[in-house]
């Protein structure tokens, strides 16, 4: 694996978990950004609070590092409860969800990451443990086998999903909040990346950090790593502060461009515009020419474009858009009277 796409492969790498724990805010008046969602999560973790119930059951959406995890460990904190944690593909079999559910103590969050994930005759039984906060376990040999119903503290299920549009309505309409983490905006990076430099430790100049904060792709996991990334350039250089030069040449070294596209975008850009004359063209299409997998286009790479301009989905297809053409300086013939 190169050194960008390190970086980049958002889910996976988690080489520095420990420094991560650091720079995650624990608390709503921590977390940056998402105005709205935080404002209405501080209502209802407070009116559950005034009235002695349960949080209702919040699903979080959206692309990779926005903060999902972080929510969900924020919303157990402010609640003064445990977090659990399971994650979606795991939950295998009944006796998984079981295993986790019999954790449970009372207004505990369960935090279930990759929802979308999860085996749908799983969603089934996990529905009357939502509702009802019952569980129906099935014992026994074939044949002989019975039902019974367990008994389960009241819970808040906090879900994570990448991909709302992959989740059954049945499952979504259970839940009583649903909110969409949005990308950041410059100056909301850029804070996020002052307050890891306290964190840290180590001093970065205002315009280092608007600098990184643009280069980010709109992402506190991104701005967090990149962050990190320069802070090792500055310290081998023998540097106290993080400079704008010191940023400028890192990002450069790192292959990061002025809109904080990597090489997957890229490549991906190239691809749509040099092999396939700009689209449209099919995302497995794509995802094949740069020997990608599907899901990390449409879940990491497509998202960003989207709201950046560069590509437009159509129906018969993605398709590059002028800004795409310009930005990769290819000169863009539309078709032409002659
Ligand atoms: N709103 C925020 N304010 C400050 N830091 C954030 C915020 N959202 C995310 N981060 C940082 O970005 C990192 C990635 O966030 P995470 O919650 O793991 O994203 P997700 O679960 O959506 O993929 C976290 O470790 C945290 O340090
Ligand atoms: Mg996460």
């Amino acid at each position: 694996m190169t050194k960008q796409n390190e970086i980049y492969d958002l889910e996976k790498q988690e080489v520095d978990k420990e420094i991560d724990q650091n720079i995650r805010p624990s608390k709503l008046d921590e977390y940056v950004g998402q105005e709205e969602i935080k404002e209405n999560i501080r209502v209802f973790i407070e009116a559950a609070k005034l009235r002695g119930e349960v949080l209702d059951h919040v699903l979080l959406y959206g692309p990779p590092g926005l903060g999902k995890t972080t929510l969900a460990h924020i919303i157990a904190n402010e609640l003064g409860v445990n977090l659990k944690t399971a994650s979606g593909p795991a939950i295998e079999k009944s006796g998984d969800l079981a295993a986790v559910l019999s954790t449970l103590e009372p207004n505990d969050v369960l935090f279930i990451d990759e929802i979308h994930r999860m085996p749908r005759f799983i969603e089934e039984i996990l529905y009357p443990a939502m509702e009802d906060f019952e569980f129906d376990i099935v014992i026994g040999q074939e044949g002989s086998s019975r039902s019974i119903k367990i008994d389960l503290p009241p819970f808040t299920l906090v879900g994570a999903t990448t991909r709302a549009g992959d989740i059954s309505s049945p499952l979504r309409d259970r839940f009583g909040i649903v909110s969409k983490l949005n990308y950041y905006t410059d100056e909301e990076l850029k804070s996020i990346i002052q307050r890891t430099s306290r964190v840290l430790d180590m001093p970065i100049d205002d315009d280092a950090a608007e600098e990184l904060a643009k280069r980010s792709r709109k992402t506190p996991r991104i701005a967090n790593r990149l962050f990190k990334r320069v802070r090792d350039f500055a310290l081998v250089n023998g540097d106290s502060i993080i400079t704008k030069e010191i940023t400028m040449s890192s990002l450069e070294k790192l292959h990061v461009d002025q809109y904080g596209l990597d090489q997957i975008d890229i490549e991906y850009l190239t691809s749509l515009i040099n092999k396939f004359n700009g689209g449209p063209v099919g995302v497995e299409t794509i995802a094949t020419s740069i020997g990608e997998e599907v899901s990390t286009i449409e879940d990491v790479v497509e998202p960003f474009l989207l709201q950046e301009g560069f590509i437009k989905r159509t129906q018969r297809g993605r398709v590059a858009t002028d800004k795409a053409y310009e930005h990769l300086k290819i000169a863009h013939y539309q078709d032409s009277l002659f």
